[in-house]
């Protein structure tokens, strides 16, 4: 095949022939797309990475065309030949105007039927296209996904080296970091009965970096985590990891503001800097979420006050239980039909809500609730609404109803629509430290145990740790979580504390995190830092709706690599070697 090749020469690749190149003799190689045989004219669409050309085989030329008959979809040839202007230009291809009329065929090779098409969009299932994912990836779309990840991922090098970071590596043989998923272990031959763990993140070696006084580190970085997979998670997957020493808060949404704005001029976007800035307990009690989707202009206001003289029994019953009332006034929504607010109803159910009350406005008031006229005037006051609006009320505990409405404020079908190209990122701050786990019966860390209480937080540790607020803050971005990071303990007191209030023994601290509280006891400079999700960013790039497109070789949601199929059982010499026997 070399000595085939040896006079051949690629001079062009096939997107990007233009009428300029008209009158050229050209070099082209690629993979047949689809070829059309009219007795006497061969038409071949050839593609390559930069997209597709027309090929012209003339009868002219009786062998040649008869080597083009030959050709069927996906066999990779090369062709000689010259550019032509098109008697028909084809408008939706960016080579439309010309085409290459051969005078020289090579058949590099031939292919199998391919199993699905290589064309957008992808008609095979998504089990398919991973079995067979070098053939999904030749699709257009997944050659711009996997482009663009690369420009984004150049852009974050640019950016960050020019403003005075460092890309230092950190290796991916280490010691479990906690950020609250399952650990994947290698299990270590020469030490028998120990393991490795692959990194959730690098956090404790970033730290480390800023101890030693690198002040601005950042990596590309991928990370494992054994968790539950959705459309937005891997089991490894790429952070933008980023630290920095002598910083605050602001400094550092500064950094980040930028690298966004730079990211995001790839798609041509210019954004709107700085993002607003929301504390914690305001997007819950606005949005029932700490990841509000700013495109839905819904929000939720707090009714208890304007609610407890009201004279319902309902209302009485749940302020006397402790609940609250929260509302979300629907502009315009008074149409809604009884099975439309019904199904709402449902919805409020699945997230624990015991129902949802709804009151239209349109030629008076209409409710689910039984009220006199001007009680529902002074609940409509309170939320502001006017006529033809509807309102959708949760009488329940706070956290219930906040995260009931919040759901149905954010699946609102209406809000979205349209809104593809609209991108509204927040920072999301002073999240508490702690929250209580069900399934582990104790507080765990909301980031990380290595995150700084708030200063004037830190007396309530020991009575009220539940109460602590954190330096912590997310980035958020249309309803995902970009981003997460804080300011971090620098002093190794304090983090010798936190742990004993997450529960940790001085043996497990010890054990776990010895090395790093000595490591802060040699002059650690104050320091803080985030990491962005580097797939979830190209994905929102990429106008897709899972990472799983911009994702070479992604896992499928139960884990596994139907490419390579992995994972795999091993050898019992492998397991011999590494002291392990299976159950
Ligand atoms: P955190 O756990 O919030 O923070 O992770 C940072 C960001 O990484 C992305 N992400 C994921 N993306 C794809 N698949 C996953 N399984 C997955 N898990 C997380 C999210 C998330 O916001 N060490 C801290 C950062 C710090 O404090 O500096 C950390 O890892 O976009």
């Amino acid at each position: 095949m070399a000595e085939e090749r040896s006079h051949w020469k690629r001079t062009h690749y096939c997107g990007e022939l233009r009428s300029g190149n008209v009158g050229q003799d050209v070099v082209v190689m690629g993979w047949v797309h689809k070829s059309r045989d009219m007795g006497n004219l061969v038409f071949i669409d050839l593609r390559d990475r930069e997209g597709l050309v027309q090929i012209i085989f003339r009868s002219d030329k009786a062998a040649l065309i008869e080597e083009a008959k030959k050709l069927h979809a996906e066999y990779v040839v090369g062709v000689r030949g010259t550019v032509r202007r098109r008697e028909a230009e084809n408008k939706d291809l960016a080579t439309g105007e010309i085409e290459v009329e051969a005078k020289e065929l090579r058949l590099f090779a031939a292919s199998k039927i391919p199993p699905f098409a290589v064309a957008d969009p992808p008609q095979a299932s998504e089990e398919l296209r991973f079995k067979h994912r070098y053939l999904d990836l030749r699709r257009p779309a997944m050659q711009r996904n996997i482009r663009l990840r690369h420009e984004a991922a150049l852009r974050v090098r640019n950016f960050l080296s020019g403003n005075g970071f460092f890309e230092i590596e950190t290796p991916f043989m280490t010691k479990s970091t906690p950020e609250g998923a399952r650990d994947y272990l290698v299990p270590s031959r020469i030490y028998k009965g120990c393991f490795y763990a692959l990194p959730q993140s690098p956090q404790i070696l970033k730290q480390t970096l800023m101890i030693s006084g690198f002040d601005r580190y950042f990596q590309i970085v991928r990370c494992f985590r054994d968790e539950d997979l959705r459309a937005d998670r891997q089991p490894e997957f790429t952070q933008i990891d980023i630290e920095m020493s002598f910083i605050d808060r602001e400094d550092l949404f500064v950094v980040i503001e930028g690298l966004m704005a730079s990211m995001f001029e790839l798609i041509g976007e210019k954004l709107t800097l700085p993002f607003p800035r929301l504390s914690y307990t305001e997007t819950m009690e606005k949005y029932g979420s700490d990841k509000p989707d700013l495109r839905i202009q819904l929000e939720m206001k707090d009714l208890t006050a304007a609610g407890k003289d009201l004279s319902s029994e309902l209302l009485k019953n749940n302020f006397a239980a402790g609940g609250e009332l929260k509302g979300m006034l629907v502009p315009g929504a008074s149409s809604l039909s009884r099975g439309q607010l019904d199904k709402l109803g449902e919805k409020a159910k699945s997230f624990g809500a015991k129902g949802l009350i709804w009151i239209k406005k349109q030629d008076g008031f209409k409710s689910s609730l039984k009220l006199a006229e001007s009680e529902f005037e002074s609940i409509w006051k309170a939320l502001g609404g006017g006529e033809g609006d509807l309102a959708l009320l949760i009488a329940d505990k706070k956290e219930t109803g906040l995260k009931a409405l919040g759901e149905i404020r954010r699946t609102w079908p209406q809000e979205k629509a349209g809104n593809k190209r609209d991108f509204r990122f927040a920072w999301v701050t002073d999240f508490p430290l702690m929250e209580w786990s069900e399934e582990e019966g104790r507080l765990v860390s909301m980031h990380h145990p290595f995150t700084s209480p708030l200063e004037e937080d830190i007396g309530l540790l020991e009575k009220e740790p539940a109460r602590v607020r954190a330096k912590a803050y997310d980035l958020v971005l249309n309803g995902i979580e970009v981003g997460g990071g804080s300011i971090r303990i620098h002093d190794m007191e304090l983090q010798r504390k936190i742990f004993g209030v997450l529960g940790l023994s001085a043996k497990e601290t010890e054990e776990k995190f010895g090395f790093f509280l000595e490591a802060l006891t040699y002059g650690t400079p104050p320091h803080g830092g985030i990491a962005l999700g580097f797939d979830r960013l190209v994905m929102i790039l990429a106008g897709e709706e899972s990472i799983r497109e911009v994702i070479p070789f992604p896992k499928t949601t139960s884990a596994l690599c139907l490419l390579t199929n992995s994972p795999s059982e091993v050898s019992d010499r492998q397991l011999a070697e590494l002291g392990l026997k299976l159950k």
